[in-house]
C-alpha cells in the first residue's frame, strides 16, 4: 500500500512514520512517498526517517520527489500537510492582524483568513491533480485551516477527502483521564467546525459522565480546558469547549497576551525550525535526536500565550506526548483499507448532521469509518449560541472559498469584515490591503 505525504519535508512527518513503523499487521503501508517543493527540507526529514527505520526489517520504503504528479500517481492514500509560504507566511498572518489590534493566529480570525486565501488555490490545484491521476485515492487533509481547506477540496474530490485534527481527540483523552476512564471506551458527543467545537456528552458504559465532571472542581481544573476557561465558564456553557474557543471567549485577553509576548508563535517556530533544518543539513548523524528535542520544546510551548492570559501555568506533562494526529490518520487509513470499524471525530460533509448548515458544509463530528469511508453519527443539535457562532464562521469560510475560486477581492473583504473577531469594516479593508502588500500569493485577488 502506498502513502503519499504532501508537505513531506514538514516537521511532523516523523510522527506519521513512527506510527507506521509500529504497525506490523497485514495490509499496512509498505511504501511512503514524500513530496515537497523544498529539496533541503525533504532531505532533512528523509534523514530523520532513515534513522527511525534502523533495525526495523519491515519498515516502509521511503522515496522523495519534488514532482507533484509523480508523487500522486499510484497512491492509495494521500496525506496533505502543506504550509504555503511556510512559517514566514505564518508570521505575516500574525503580525498584520496584531498591528490592527485583532487576533493574529494560525487558523482563527484574520490570520486564519489570510492563511486560507493563500492556501486554497494550491489545495484546489492539488485536488484537481489527484482527481485526474489517482481518482481511487483517499485524501486525508491536515492542511490548515483544515475545515475550510477540506470543504474547498471536496468540490473536486467529493467524499474522498477527509479532514483531520488532533484537538477533539486530545480533549476526549484528557476528559477520559480526568474521569479515570479508558479513552478508548468513552463515547464522545462532540460537534462543530474544525477548531470550533464543543464536547457535550461523555458516555462510559452508556452513562453520560460529563455532568459529574462539571460538578467536580478539582477534576475540571486538572483539565487543560478547565485551566484555560475556568470551571465556572465551563459549567455555564454546560459543555467543554475546544481549546481554540479561547480566542472567542477571551478574545481581548488573547490579543493582549499575544501582543505582549516576546515573539509570536510563528516567529518562535520560524527560529526553532530554521535551527533544526540547519543542524540536520550540517551533520552526518543525530538527525533523530535533534528532531526529538525540537519536538519536545515545541509541545511544551504550545498555546503558551493563552495559558499565560488565563494564569493556567505549565502544560500537563501527560499532554506533551504530541497531539496524536498521526494516530488518527493511521486509524482512519486502516479503517478504510481493511474495513476495520473505528469511531473518529473527522471533518466531513454535513449531510444533515448539524441543522442550519447545508449538506456540503464541512463539519467536525464523530464518524464511524469502514471501507466505504466515514459516516457521521447522530449528535445532539448545537445550542443557539454555538449554532450562531458556527454559522458566522462558516459564512467566513465560504467567502474565502468563493474568493479562491473566483479571484474576487470583494469576497475576500467580506470574509474579513464579517468575521466575529474583526470589529470594523475599515479594519477589514486595511487588513486585506496589508496582507496583499506583504503576501505575493494574494496577487490573484482583484
Ligand atoms: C494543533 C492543531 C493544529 C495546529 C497545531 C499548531 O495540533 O490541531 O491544527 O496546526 O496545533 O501547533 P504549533 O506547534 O504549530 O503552534
Ligand atoms: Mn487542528
Amino acid at each position: 500500500m502506498k502513502l503519499t505525504i504532501l508537505g513531506g519535508g514538514g516537521f511532523r512527518v516523523p510522527l506519521v512514520y513512527r506510527a507506521l513503523l509500529a504497525d506490523h499487521e497485514p495490509g499496512r503501508v509498505t511504501r511512503v512517498t514524500l513530496h515537497d517543493l523544498d529539496p533541503v527540507r525533504l532531505a532533512a526529514i528523509g534523514r530523520v526517517l532513515a534513522e527511525q527505520a534502523e533495525g526495523i526489517p519491515d519498515a516502509p520504503v521511503v522515496d522523495t520527489t519534488t514532482d507533484l504528479d509523480d508523487a500522486i500517481r499510484d497512491a492509495d492514500f494521500v496525506f496533505s500537510a502543506i504550509r504555503v509560504h511556510g512559517l514566514e507566511g505564518r508570521v505575516i498572518d500574525e503580525r498584520v492582524a496584531l498591528a490592527e489590534g485583532v487576533l493574529g493566529q494560525e487558523t482563527v480570525g484574520a490570520g486564519g483568513i489570510a492563511y486560507g486565501l493563500r492556501t486554497l488555490p494550491v489545495a484546489l490545484h492539488i485536488a484537481e491533480r489527484i482527481a485526474e491521476l489517482a481518482p481511487q485515492a483517499w485524501v486525508i487533509n491536515f492542511t490548515n485551516p483544515a475545515g475550510m481547506v477540506t470543504e474547498a477540496m471536496s468540490r473536486h474530490l467529493g467524499d474522498r477527502v477527509i479532514g483531520i485534527c488532533d484537538s477533539p481527540s486530545g480533549l476526549g483523552k484528557r476528559v477520559a483521564r480526568a474521569l479515570g476512564a479508558d479513552p478508548k471506551a468513552v463515547r464522545l458527543d462532540y460537534a462543530g467546525l474544525n477548531h470550533l467545537g464543543w464536547l457535550r456528552k461523555v458516555e462510559v458504559d452508556g452513562v453520560d459522565r460529563l455532568p459529574g465532571l462539571l460538578a467536580d472542581d478539582a477534576a475540571l481544573l486538572s483539565l487543560e480546558e478547565g485551566k484555560l476557561f475556568g470551571a465556572d465558564w465551563i459549567r455555564t456553557l454546560g459543555a467543554v469547549p475546544n481549546e481554540y474557543l479561547h480566542y472567542y471567549y477571551f478574545g481581548r485577553e488573547g490579543v493582549a497576551a499575544t501582543k505582549g509576548a516576546a515573539q509570536t508563535r510563528g516567529s518562535f517556530l520560524l527560529d526553532q525550525q530554521s535551527r533544526f533544518y540547519a543542524t540536520v543539513a550540517g551533520c552526518d548523524t543525530g538527525a533523530l535526536a535533534a528532531w526529538q528535542s525540537t519536538l519536545l520544546e515545541r509541545e511544551t510551548t504550545y498555546m503558551a500565550e493563552n495559558r499565560d492570559a488565563a494564569g493556567a501555568g505549565e502544560r500537563d506533562e501527560s499532554d506533551l506526548e504530541s497531539g496524536g494526529y498521526e494516530q488518527i490518520a493511521l486509524a482512519l487509513m486502516r479503517a478504510i483499507a481493511l474495513d476495520q470499524r473505528a469511531t473518529l471525530i473527522l471533518n466531513i460533509r454535513n449531510r444533515g448532521t448539524l441543522a442550519g448548515l447545508d449538506e456540503n458544509a464541512v463539519v467536525e463530528v464523530p464518524c464511524t469509518v469502514g471501507a466505504e469511508g466515514p459516516r457521521a453519527t447522530a449528535v445532539d443539535p448545537l445550542p443557539d449560541h454555538a449554532a450562531a457562532l458556527v454559522a458566522s464562521v462558516k459564512a467566513v469560510e465560504r467567502a474565502v472559498i468563493e474568493a479562491a475560486n473566483t479571484g474576487s477581492r470583494q469576497a475576500a473583504l467580506r470574509a474579513f469584515a464579517v468575521h466575529p473577531l474583526v470589529d470594523s469594516v475599515a479594519v477589514a479593508r486595511r487588513l486585506l490591503d496589508e496582507y496583499q502588500n506583504q503576501l505575493p500569493q494574494l496577487g490573484y485577488l482583484s
